[in-house]
């Protein structure tokens, strides 16, 4: 296709604006899912497992659309990750294409995440089609969005398209739109071939598939290909493109997107944002901005039965092997025996890896608290980078340390404002800004990632009814005072719940601390004392008194199906439980008692 007759574009919106019912309907439209030939081989070709794989992984379609000036377009649309956890994603995949649809949700104007995306879309020099979803809502206001996006993300929204994705009011408009407003793509056919890996995933038939927009060149099946980020060449087997069912082609120009795939057999050997070229005269330059996804929050993952480490480690090999955010590095803990320390962009990313491994894998896991990279500077000038608190190197000999800070956009109606405020103030935030947007107030605070990584978000969902939007992005690191906590148990010290902590907040913590595991732990036949120290220094302390009566006394005289009933549940419970010393410390404590309320 010449270039002229492309428009690439991706959708940016809030989570439930309504981004998948308006792309299902542009292909609707469009008739792109019509071709039943098409349809029929592809499923003599795969199950419909794999099927399912692909249309929950690639949301790219390209689509041919013929416009009111009767000239065929080629439309393609990537779609983008929503969460935070993936804005490097995000901001790859906006690189790869030209244009953006903003929808917004004209009964509930823009969120925090509108914004978030919308800058990055910004940020690539998008043109951007503001659309009005959900106008068949009584609920639905159109000027009042219409000018709070002028307000709030300044962009020009009086063009704006009002749109029905679910009647299909304003489809039309919207393709029309794509055509007219947004650019075509620019490349040059007999320059040397660079194109961008967008992303790629796992396809248990047809090994890695690696999707690219091509820059310039062109990629042709049977041709040698090298990765520019670690010169890794490749012979490229099939090329292709979503329509959205897989279709194979020969070739990809400048401009436009497709898939390829190489015999690659892990996700890991391939970068998004990274260049590929020709393995001889290709192109001198890469992409700018290539660099690989770094992951910021870590954790232990031990198998609560320790005779399943082996079972663990398998399992988040072949985890690995397809996610390539994800590291991992096996880890002994005095307490939990071994395991693993992995590391994930987010606590999203690590809830979805912690709930395959448990799921998928039927692995029973103890996960340590949350922790974020911190920079110890020692005194003799050297930088060690602490993924783990167990980790952290004897205090006289530190300089000093430093945290990660985020930078966090949140919208909020009024009246929970002064909630959210306190929340954050709470968390050692730095307020940088204050706006309103209608009823809505828009906060913006630098905040350490150390305070948001554990439960911040659900605190902030529930002290405002869920009415709040939340986003953020890393900033950089700046020293603050930080201290280990340890926590001791019967005067053993437990690893897996040593923190990092503020100093002037550490008491408070560590007496929380101390609280919660008191009633987390079960009593034992013996007093066992529980305390929170930094250094050789208690900072707080409990005592959780010995049981006085025999419990298992009551049993007696029971009937034996009852006795042994009991029993079977003791032995289920004692399986979740884990010994420190003499102490059995039940698995969800290593969560819960980190939780601050
Ligand atoms: P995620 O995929 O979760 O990020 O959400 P999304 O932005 O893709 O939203 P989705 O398309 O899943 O729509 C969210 C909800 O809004 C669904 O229940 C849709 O049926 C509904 N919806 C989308 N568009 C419209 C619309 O124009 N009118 C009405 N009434 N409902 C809509």
């Amino acid at each position: 296709t010449d270039l002229a007759h492309i428009r690439n574009f991706s959708i940016v919106a809030h989570i439930d604006h309504g981004k998948s019912t308006l792309a299902d309907r542009l292909i609707q439209e469009t008739g792109t899912v019509q071709d039943r030939d098409m349809k029929e081989q592809l499923l003599d070709a795969m199950d419909i497992e794999r099927e399912r794989g692909i249309t929950i992984k690639a949301n790219t379609v390209r689509i041919d659309y013929t416009a009111d000036n009767g000239e065929t377009y080629v439309l393609n649309l990537i779609d983008t990750p929503g969460h935070v956890d993936f804005a490097y994603e995000v901001s790859r995949s906006m690189r790869a294409v030209e244009g953006s649809l903003l929808v917004v949700d004209s009964t509930q104007g823009v969120e925090a995440q509108t914004l978030a995306n919308v800058y990055q879309a910004i940020d690539a020099d998008h043109e951007i089609v503001p659309i009005l979803n959900k106008i068949d809502l009584p609920a639905s206001e159109c000027d009042r969005v219409a000018e709070q996006i002028e307000d709030v993300i300044g962009i020009d929204a009086s063009g704006a398209i009002r749109v029905s994705a679910k009647t299909g009011v304003g489809i039309h408009e919207t393709l029309e739109a794509i055509v007219h407003h947004l650019p075509a793509p620019k490349g040059t056919r007999d320059a040397p071939l660079k194109a961008m890996l967008v992303d790629s995933w796992y396809d248990s038939y047809l090994g890695v598939i690696v999707l690219v927009r091509i820059m310039d060149g062109v990629l042709k099946k049977g041709m040698r290909v090298k990765f520019m980020s670690n010169g890794t060449l490749h012979h490229v087997d099939r090329i292709g493109v979503f329509r959205p069912a897989m279709q194979m082609i020969d070739s990809l120009g400048p401009g436009e997107i497709g898939f390829l795939t190489a015999s690659i057999k892990q996700v890991r050997d391939t970068r998004v944002g990274d260049t590929i070229t020709n393995d001889r005269n290709g192109t001198e330059t890469a992409l700018p901005g290539f660099k690989p996804a770094q992951p910021v929050v870590f954790c232990g993952l031990f198998p609560v039965d320790s005779a399943e480490f082996e079972d663990l480690r398998d399992a988040i090999e072949k985890l690995a092997l397809n996610d390539a955010s994800f590291s991992y590095e096996m880890e002994t803990s005095a307490a939990l025996g071994f395991g693993f320390r992995c590391g994930f962009l987010g606590l999203l990313h690590l809830e979805v890896i912690r709930d395959r491994l448990e799921r998928e894998y039927d692995i029973e896991l103890i996960t340590t608290a949350p922790s974020v990279v911190y920079h110890v500077f020692m005194k003799d000038g050297e930088m060690r980078e602490l993924h783990n608190p167990a980790d952290m190197p004897d205090l006289s000999k530190v300089d000093h340390i430093e945290e990660p800070r985020i930078k966090a956009t949140i919208l909020v109606p009024d009246e929970y404002l002064g909630d959210v405020l306190k929340l954050c103030q709470d968390r050692r935030g730095i307020q940088q800004d204050l706006s309103y947007a209608g009823s809505r107030a828009m906060v913006v605070y630098d905040l350490p990632l150390n305070e948001v990584v554990f439960d911040f978000y659900d605190r902030l969902k529930s002290v405002t009814k869920g009415y709040a939007s939340f986003d953020y992005q890393l900033t950089g690191y700046r020293e603050d005072s930080l201290v280990k906590m340890s926590i001791l148990v019967n005067d053993e010290p437990v690893d897996a719940l040593s923190t990092m902590v503020h100093r002037d907040r550490a008491e408070a913590r560590g007496r929380a601390m101390c609280e919660k595991l008191k009633d987390l732990i079960p009593r034992h036949m013996f007093k066992i004392p529980i305390q929170a120290a930094i250094g050789g220094k208690v900072i707080a302390r409990e005592t959780l008194s010995a049981l006085r009566k025999d419990v298992t006394a009551k049993c007696y005289g029971g009937d034996a199906t009852r006795k042994k009933k009991l029993l079977e549940k003791q032995k289920a419970g004692k399986k979740k439980m884990r010994q420190f010393g003499k102490v059995d410390i039940p698995q969800e404590a290593f969560i819960s008692a980190l939780k601050m309320d």
